[in-house]
């Protein structure tokens, strides 16, 4: 075991990392798999699948928990950390599970599966908007728009909201850090979080009958013997919608274009449906849109024959585990017939996220009701553009595509009518 660290230059929220993340990331992989990146206080950056699920697999040494106070070590699952904790994200157990039990059942398979009509209707809602013009873009009117209207709708908030919600949680990510755009985001953000204690307050003790959504079952829960409190409640919120709008966003946009610029895969899916489902947990695994999850060592330990001391912190890169060749064979291709390994898109461990049946049938709708509607659509490579960082979200501020208004008409219903 080696004491040594090598120290790399390694920030992946720089211009440099975001125009060659792939090279970055094989390159770190290929010279030192757990290397030492002195950026935003120092931690680990580790490359390798296997590295990768030790860590989110152990969270008695690799602790999630976010401490608000300056200078803890535990700063929970960012890097760098934002003013703000998640739960149950940010917790370990035994607090976290008692706040996962409660949040399961809403993320159940049968929970997901109820939504699958809705979702298609939301998606048809946002070609009907489009298709006369010929013209979508499909960050904008598409992959955008959908999640955010699923997850208001999940929590059980008005679904005509989404703008406000897309502007919220794409828009903080799509625009440069130091834009207005940005900063109207984030102000955004902030006035969502004190809309939501507002809410909080209105809905306890609601009647049965007027219950509906993720936020009536929470407000009125018991964790402990004791109800929730309001902080606590709006940190679950949040994390529910930035975890829920943008993540989806990036994967059905990366997808869509993927599909214009090969052309048999696309008429493979549009032969096929039953590939649909394959080929999402390829796209989830080639574009990984949350590439990023941080973790604190509790004692010493070790990763991959280095030592790492009591409250380092590490850094997991889901995006660099992805494409880990060990792990995955040719990982640069996207093949819908890959043998069934679990991709990292979605973490490993107890924070393996909730919302992964969610977003699966999120991107699933919309992929096969653009090929019903869209099917010779043509995405303008000159005009796709990607998030200025690569850091915190794989995905696309525009994804712009033309196709034939004519054959976009409703003709095709969505699966659940047919
Ligand atoms: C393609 C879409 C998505 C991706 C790539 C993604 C990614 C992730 C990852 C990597 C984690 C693990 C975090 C950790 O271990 O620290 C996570 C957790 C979580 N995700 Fe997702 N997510 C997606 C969609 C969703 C959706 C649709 C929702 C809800 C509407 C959601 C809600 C959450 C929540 C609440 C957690 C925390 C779970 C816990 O701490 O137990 N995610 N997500």
């Amino acid at each position: 075991m080696s004491e040594e660290r090598t120290v790399v230059s390694f920030d992946h929220h720089s211009a440099e990392f975001a125009a060659d993340p792939v090279g970055a990331l094989d390159s770190l992989r290929e010279r030192c798999p757990v290397a030492w990146s002195d950026s935003y206080g120092g931690f680990w950056v580790l490359t390798r699948y296997e590295d990768v699920g030790n860590v989110l697999n152990d969270a008695a040494t690799f602790s999630s928990r976010h401490d608000l106070e300056p200078g803890s070590a535990y700063q929970g699952a960012s890097i760098p950390p934002p003013p703000m904790r998640f739960v149950p994200l940010e917790l370990d157990p035994p607090e976290f599970l008692p706040y996962r039990r409660l949040l399961n059942p809403s993320f159940s398979p049968a929970a997901v599966a109820r939504h699958r009509p809705l979702v298609e209707n939301f998606t048809d809602w946002c070609i009907d908007r489009v298709h006369a013009s010929g013209r979508i873009d499909f960050v904008d009117d598409l992959t955008s728009p959908v999640p955010a209207m699923v997850t208001l709708n999940l929590l059980g908030l008005p679904v005509e909201d989404w703008p406000r919600h897309a502007a919220a949680w794409h828009g903080s990510v799509a625009h440069p850090p130091d834009s207005p755009a940005h900063a109207e985001a984030v102000a955004a953000q902030m006035s969502i979080r004190e809309d939501l204690a507002a809410e909080v307050e209105s809905r306890r003790g609601r009647p049965e009958r007027e219950r509906s959504g993720l936020i009536d079952v929470c407000v009125d829960a018991e964790i402990d013997g004791a109800p929730i409190d309001k902080k606590t409640l709006v940190d679950i919120f949040v994390l529910v919608l930035a975890g829920g709008v943008d993540t989806t966003t990036g994967a059905a946009a990366g997808a869509l274009a993927y599909l214009s610029e090969h052309h048999d895969d696309r008429r493979r899916l549009i032969a096929d449906p039953a590939l649909i489902g394959p080929a999402c947990e390829e796209f989830l695994r080639w574009i990984t849109p949350s590439p990023v999850l941080g973790r604190t060592a509790n004692v010493a330990t070790e990763i991959g024959g280095r030592c790492i001391a009591p409250q380092d912190r590490v850094m997991t890169n889901l995006f660099a585990a992805n494409r880990d060749p060990v792990a995955f064979d040719r990982p640069e291709e996207v093949l819908f017939d890959r043998p069934n390994k679990r991709h990292a898109a979605f973490g490993f461990g107890i924070h393996r996220c909730i919302g992964a049946n969610l977003a699966r049938m999120e991107i699933q709708a919309m992929i096969s009701r653009v090929l019903a509607r869209i099917p010779d659509y043509e995405v303008d490579a000159g005009g796709v553009e990607r998030y200025h960082t690569a850091g915190i979200q794989n995905g696309f501020i525009s994804v712009p595509a033309t196709f034939s208004p004519l054959i976009a008409e409703r003709s095709i219903p969505p699966s659940h009518e047919s």
